[in-house]
């Protein structure tokens, strides 16, 4: 396990991260000793290494050999040459899907695809009646992907229910327990994310049929080359009921680098963020860049920029901002102290030449927090200081608001037996007492968002090399699959 000790020299940035990860939740002594013990446990990690291959009843194998093996053979189903790339309902997607319904049987489960292209894989253990277990992740990726982001959920659920099977436990389990792999979350083709989460959770407009790809083929007509007619009736039906579902867990790489610098394979998700995406608008007067005096300019690039410095600062110490103002309470500042993030990620001006002063300037703000109430507040003040320095400044401002989704907080329950999983796979692979597991936050979305309008949710995050995703460099360790595959194994054999 290439995982050393923290180096005094990023002690400091270890100790930001803490800050990052209990956010509102804990006093600074808490954070001490965090601190304290996740140096203690990152050490103990360091002997994996020796006991490796000796103890078989953590099937290794199985857990993590296999499961290898099969995120690379999973990585390689693209329909790019030479990157990988799987969208909605694609040529590659729908061979990855045969391929991961075969190692669902070959995991003991029976399995079907519906009509959103999901792939499902279920055993009704002792008693078919009672609530199910669902597990998931998703199939599809982003363009020029990694092999992890997805398939590691499912592959660890597969190894560990393998294992199950192979020790003759399976038919035994509390509850049926199905095991979904989504087929759309990342939504490069129709933009839309959560396709196939949305649809099963309920919460998916049957006007989602019509949403257009950009070469105008709509979902529907995508679902028909496939031989899928879908009607208004039959799309409803996707939707599970409520009753019948017990809950919803998910593993998932962690695509940041918190896991990383603790040094523990490991972590339970407290909740996902909340977000907002704005699109700002400066209008000022085009004109020539070499005869228009400085003191007669009204030049919205200027402006914009000053605009999106005012967001970094705003968003770095929202307490600066907000602590005075009568909108927002203490609570809110506090608790967006450890969350809150905030990007400017496109932006583009008219006419865009050298030599011309901008007539208008156009760019996004994307704002991710986990407090939702908080997150309205940083808006307001965001919106009130932004309007400010476009009058001081003779431009006009425009901020329009383009997609807003609230917070998801994970169970309670779910994510105490899913840290208590996750401490025994630690343990178990480290062979010493380790203490507590690190709790994080989401800033990406999942499918969990999704399937918390269903049921209730958790979720474990799994390291990843640098905190990189959404790239080929991806990378999860050998080790780290087998202890994300040891976590699912645990919390399932919970449900015997
Ligand atoms: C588990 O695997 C065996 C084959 O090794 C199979 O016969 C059995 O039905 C599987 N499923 C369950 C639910 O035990
Ligand atoms: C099976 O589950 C149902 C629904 O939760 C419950 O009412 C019933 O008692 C269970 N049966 C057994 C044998 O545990
Ligand atoms: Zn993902």
């Amino acid at each position: 396990m290439a995982s050393p000790q923290p180096s005094s020299a990023n002690r400091s940035s270890l100790k930001d991260h803490n800050i990052i990860i209990y956010s509102a939740d804990f006093l600074s002594l808490c954070l001490l000793l965090s601190l304290l013990s996740t140096v203690v446990y990152a050490h103990a990690f360091s002997g994996v290494e020796e006991r490796k291959g000796v103890k078989s009843d953590l099937f290794p194998e199985i857990l993590r050999d296999e499961a290898v093996t099969q995120l690379i053979e999973l990585g390689k189903v693209s329909d790019a040459d030479g990157y990988l790339e799987r969208t909605f309902w694609s040529p590659a997607s729908v061979r990855a899907g045969n391929i991961i319904r075969i190692w669902m049987e070959d995991s003991g489960l029976i399995t079907w695809v519906d009509q959103m292209g999901n792939v499902h894989g279920r055993v009704e253990g002792m008693n078919a009646s009672a609530k199910a277990l669902l597990i998931g992740s998703h199939l599809d990726t982003v363009i020029d992907a990694g092999i992890f982001d997805g398939s590691l959920g499912l592959i660890s659920a597969l190894s560990a229910l393998k294992v199950l099977n192979i020790t003759g436990r399976l038919g035994k389990l509390s509850r049926p327990v199905e095991v979904i792999a989504f087929s759309d979350e990342e939504g490069v083709r129709f933009q839309s994310t959560f396709l196939g989460s949305a649809a099963i959770a309920g919460i998916l407009p049957v006007s989602a049929l019509q949403i257009r790809d950009k070469s105008g083929v709509t979902v529907q007509d995508v679902l028909k080359e496939n031989s899928v007619d879908i009607t208004e009736e039959n799309f409803f039906q996707l939707k599970y009921d409520p009753e019948s579902v017990w809950g919803y867990v998910e593993v998932h790489i962690e695509q940041g680098p918190i896991l990383e610098s603790v040094g523990l394979p490991l972590g339970v998700v407290k909740g996902i963020a909340g977000q907002t995406r704005l699109k700002v608008t400066v209008r000022g007067s085009q004109g020539h860049a070499g005869t228009v005096p400085m003191s007669m300019r009204q030049d919205p690039m200027a402006a914009a920029a000053e605009l999106i410095v005012l967001l970094e600062s705003l968003c770095k110490h929202p307490e600066n901002f907000l602590s005075y103002d009568g909108h927002c309470n203490g609570f809110a500042v506090e608790s967006l102290a450890g969350s809150l993030v905030c990007t400017v990620g496109e932006i583009s001006s008219w006419p865009s030449a050298s030599n011309v002063i901008p007539g208008q300037v156009t760019f996004t703000v994307d704002i991710r927090a986990m407090d939702d109430m908080g997150r309205e507040a940083i808006i307001y003040e965001l919106s009130n200081r932004m309007y400010q320095i476009c009058d001081r400044r003779s431009v006009s401002c425009n901020i329009e608001r383009k997609h807003d989704a609230n917070a998801v907080a994970c169970d309670t329950g779910l994510s105490l037996q899913l840290k208590s999983a996750a401490y025994t796979a630690m343990k178990r692979m480290a062979g010493v007492v380790l203490d507590d597991v690190p709790v994080l936050m989401s800033g990406a979305g999942h499918d969990a968002m999704a399937l918390s309008h269903l049921t209730k949710v958790g979720m474990l995050f799994v390291r990843c090399r640098g905190g990189i995703s959404h790239s080929p460099a991806e990378h999860v360790l050998d080790d780290d699959v087998w202890a994300a595959g040891l976590a699912m194994l645990s919390f399932l054999e919970t449900h015997l």
